[in-house]
């Protein structure tokens, strides 16, 4: 049995932040924004958590497969806005809106969590265990970055992406390939101190803090590496790929990366200008994007890419087959 990538929703919310509403909160610019990250607006959550957003992107993976939330075996949810920051998890406060009891379960990877996800889905699918999975991506990053910090809140936003993975007999449609990693020496370069038991509620540090420059150069290599060897190891190059569709971070980091693996501008998906960084939920936001504006269809071959806190990072081929 492969595992096949059957389908695609997402959610962002109404509210739009532009960057000149930025101007009037923090002393920063509209120019330094775009220039230094692409980003011109992002979505924020105002009277919802991240299981509805979560919840909402699930609706729409299941509505354009034609499923049904009963055919779902198994939750698999990326966050690091949590409704509850130790228990429940979110992943079960979605099973418990599509009205299905099935195994649920949240995993903390940051930006990279949508891949681990799909590592997670391929391996249950592939051992036989279950049959069709929704993996989502979901944060509220507006309710955990500092309002008061320049250096920070003009680069997150909020949204979700859902997919459903499915056990299929034709190789064809398998994943491919998923490469995952992590380093936990870069620990401090992108944290939330204060939001676990270590410094717990002695802190005010619990807001999101990223030492931004550092970051973006650990990224950047590791990235190249992660992308380059997931190519070579399965004898293909950028004329194979259809899409590449990275994490949001920052589009000079796509770029960069983009440009080592010779991969052509206008196969390079981009949505960071519109959301920001949306962590786990960039990657399904922007096959979403692609999928509703009828650009991508049934048998393109995928390259995603993502780097986030821990760090961690991953790379996946893998066909569309909604
Ligand atoms: O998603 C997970 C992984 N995250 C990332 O990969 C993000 C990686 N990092 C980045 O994308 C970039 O490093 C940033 C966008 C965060 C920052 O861009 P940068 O080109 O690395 O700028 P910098 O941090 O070196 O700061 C340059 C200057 C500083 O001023 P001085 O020291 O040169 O006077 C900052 O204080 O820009 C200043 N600055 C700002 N100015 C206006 C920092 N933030 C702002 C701001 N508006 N919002």
């Amino acid at each position: 049995m492969y595992a096949s990538f059957k389908s695609i929703g997402a959610y962002v919310p109404p509210k739009i932040l532009t960057n000149k509403d930025l101007e009037k909160i923090v002393d920063t610019t509209d120019e330094w924004i775009t220039k230094r990250t692409g980003i011109k607006t992002r979505h924020i959550a105002e009277n919802e958590v991240t299981s509805d957003l979560a919840y909402k992107a699930s609706v729409d993976a299941l509505n354009n497969a034609k499923m049904k939330p009963e055919d779902i075996d198994m939750i698999i949810l990326a966050t690091i806005t949590p409704d509850y920051f130790t228990m429940p998890s979110t992943a079960c406060l979605v099973a418990e809106k599509l009205g299905i009891t099935a195994p649920a379960v949240d995993i903390s990877a940051a930006c990279t969590g949508f891949i681990y996800a799909l590592a997670q889905a391929k391996a249950f699918i592939e051992s036989g265990v279950y049959k069709n999975i929704l993996i989502i991506g979901a944060e509220t990053l507006s309710k955990i970055v500092n309002w008061k910090d320049r250096t920070t809140c003009v680069l997150f936003g909020d949204g979700a992406g859902a997919a459903i993975i499915s056990a299929t007999e034709k190789k064809e449609e398998a994943i491919t390939d998923i490469d995952i990693n992590a380093d936990g020496k870069y620990k401090d370069f992108l944290i939330t101190p204060g939001r676990g038991v270590k410094y717990g509620c002695e802190s005010d540090r619990i807001w999101l803090e990223m030492k931004g420059n550092e970051t973006f150069k650990v990224a950047v290599k590791t990235l190249s590496q992660s992308v380059t060897d997931i190519l070579k190891r399965n004898s293909m190059t950028s004329r194979e790929i259809d899409w590449f569709i990275p994490h949001q971070a920052n589009y000079r980091i796509i770029d960069a990366v983009a440009r080592t693996i010779k991969m052509p501008k206008e196969k390079s998906v981009l949505t960071v200008h519109k959301y920001g960084n949306t962590s786990s939920a960039s990657i399904p936001m922007a096959i979403n994007d692609l999928y509703k504006i009828g650009k991508i269809k049934k048998g393109d071959i995928m390259l995603l890419d993502a780097f986030g806190g821990g760090f961690t990072w991953g790379s996946a081929i893998v066909p569309f087959n909604l």
